[in-house]
């Protein structure tokens, strides 16, 4: 079939069914809106999983020429914004274009489309991405080029990006990559692409990422996606969908091959990655649940499968040389055995993010994070004893809704309490769709959320101080990832524990990718000063 006549022929699916999920024709529509709450209360059945999964491209060949889907050397520049997993999606986003025939460049004003991959998390995020939009749009010097917003905002604002008719042309929520190729070819023939549809089984577990920055022989691998946590004020349900893991092989396999080609540090990555199950495999030789004692979640304690301890056991050992992290976990997915085996390893890094959002009881309970903050201490008391030495980072909302001075006070001393070497604090942002803007009111003023936001920052960066100077005198082993952008003569890189640190290299000249060891000999709260005394093993 011409590229005319098809395109026409899926312009007819897309136009009249402007607030459905997807261009193509699903085989079960999600609602209009997309994930509501009801779809994370009600536990589907596998029959429904399977349904809800978007028509691939094998499905809708009918309607296509392979030719069409032919990038023909087409060049696209990609930006993103956001979280890891975000980074982590364009690699796989790079990889499916670049097999499709189309060709990476910088050169946003001249590139044949550009695709960003966007976040939804707090207002300020999306209003970054319709600025960029504006600019891109003026600064355009193909006047045929098509923009493509790709990630959490397409899967939230929808047909809303398309309304701007001259600023976007291509959505592409996170489900929907491997459709890319074929909106592209929509998007050219002057129709809107859209499709949003979220899958209760992608993972693009087959998709091998084309890694950026790899040069610092550091690399992501996300192993599963979405979260069934609901947390009150979050968006990322709604935004990535439900959660679902990637088989334990096929991770086991990218880790060998990550390896083989020389990378030192492997980040593992989810929304929610702990709570990581992979529930293909026949082989259940672990079936507990894997929650810490007393921490609720709002579905059912999840049995059965492989679980994260397992999965990090194996990638642990398949490369004892490569430093593992993982990112962004919940704190109810803590078994000590999980801790335990940490302990255990030496690639297995001792930093733990540990998300406590605030330290207030009432406080968390309208937030719904399922713990108190007895609990929340009691397991870095748990955790510490296990690995006295680990380094624990957190994120906090400030000003959420309800939060008296007094539960302020309460989230400021537990961040004393605790010593963190790093926090994540973010002023809350009300978003559409979740519990909060359904049931509670966005009630703190502005200038006391940025006042607050202010005080956590302080205090969290005090111990931190303290902390890092601490190690004043000490010796660890750096991962080093780069040269310092002041001094070539400097190379930085991280201590297991996360901690940057910087050290002139200009003796051994040590490369990106080996590991040295330094004597720590300054600090601030945010980085080390140290001094190489030679290279080093894991
Ligand atoms: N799954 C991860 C977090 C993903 S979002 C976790 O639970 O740790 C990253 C952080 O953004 C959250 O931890 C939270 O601190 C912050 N955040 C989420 N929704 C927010 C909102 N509506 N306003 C402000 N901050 C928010
Ligand atoms: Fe959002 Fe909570 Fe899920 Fe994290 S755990 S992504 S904060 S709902
Ligand atoms: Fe943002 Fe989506 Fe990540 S909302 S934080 S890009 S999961």
């Amino acid at each position: 079939m011409l590229l005319r006549q098809w395109l026409r022929s899926a312009a007819a699916f897309s136009a009249p069914r402007a607030h459905s999920g997807c261009s193509t024709t699903p085989k079960r529509k999600l609602p209009e809106d997309g994930l509501q709450l009801s779809d994370f209360i009600k536990e589907s059945s596998r029959k429904q999983r399977q349904k809800a999964i978007i028509p691939s491209i094998e499905d809708t060949k009918e309607y296509l020429n392979p030719e069409d889907l032919n990038g023909n050397g087409r060049t696209v520049c990609y930006v993103t914004y956001g979280c890891q997993m975000n980074v982590s999606d364009m690699e796989i986003v790079r990889s499916i274009m670049t097999k499709y025939g189309f060709v990476e460049t910088e050169q946003k004003e001249k590139a044949d489309i550009v695709l960003l991959m966007t976040c939804s998390i707090r207002d300020g995020a999306e209003k970054k991405v319709w600025n960029q939009l504006k600019l891109i749009r003026g600064n355009a010097v193909n006047r045929r080029q098509i923009v493509g917003v790709l990630g959490c905002m397409a899967e939230r604002v929808r047909h809303g990006l398309l309304e701007k008719r001259n600023l976007v042309h291509l959505v592409a929520g996170p489900d929907s990559y491997r459709d890319l190729p074929r909106l592209v070819a929509v998007a050219t023939g002057g129709s809107n692409a859209i499709n949003v549809q979220l899958s209760l089984d992608e993972t693009y577990a087959d998709v091998q990422p084309i890694r950026v920055n790899a040069e610092s022989k550091t690399a992501f691998i996300s192993i599963m996606r979405g979260c069934d946590n609901m947390c009150t004020y979050c968006v990322v349900p709604f935004t990535r969908g439900r959660e679902r893991s990637r088989p334990i092989d096929s991770i086991v396999e990218e880790v060998r091959i990550l390896r083989n080609q020389g990378y030192k540090q492997i980040t593992l990555l989810g929304q929610n990655v702990n709570s990581y199950r992979d529930m293909s495999s026949m082989d259940f030789a672990s079936t507990s649940s894997e929650g810490v004692p007393g921490f609720k979640t709002v579905y059912k304690p999840k049995t059965g499968g492989l679980t994260f301890t397992t999965l990090l056991e194996k990638v642990s050992d398949v490369a004892p040389d490569v430093r593992f992290r993982f990112t962004s976990p919940h704190p109810k997915d803590f078994p000590m055995q999980l801790i335990e085996l940490i302990a255990s390893r030496s690639n297995l890094c001792k930093q733990l993010h540990l998300p406590a959002q605030s330290g207030d009881d009432e406080t968390l309970e309208r937030m719904g994070r399922g713990y108190t903050r007895d609990l929340y201490l009691r397991l870095v008391d748990d955790i510490r004893q296990i690995l006295p030495n680990v380094s624990l980072t957190s994120d906090f909302i400030a000003g959420f809704c309800g939060e008296t001075e007094e539960a302020h006070q309460n989230t400021l001393s537990l961040i004393q309490a605790v010593r963190y070497s790093f926090c994540f604090v973010f002023p809350y942002s009300m978003r559409g769709k979740t519990r909060a803007h359904h049931r509670l009111t966005d009630d703190v003023p502005e200038e006391v959320k940025n006042r607050r936001h202010l005080d956590l920052t302080t205090v969290f960066r005090e111990e931190a101080l303290k902390l890092n100077q601490a190690l004043i005198g000490t010796q660890q082993t750096v991962l080093i990832e780069g040269k310092s952008r002041r001094d070539e003569s400097f190379s930085f890189g991280r201590i297991d524990g996360g901690e940057k640190a910087i050290f002139n290299n200009s003796e051994l000249l040590l490369q990106p990718g080996q590991y040295a060891r330094v004597s720590i000999t300054d600090a601030t709260s945010q980085s080390l000063k140290a001094r190489l005394i030679g290279v080093s093993n894991i």
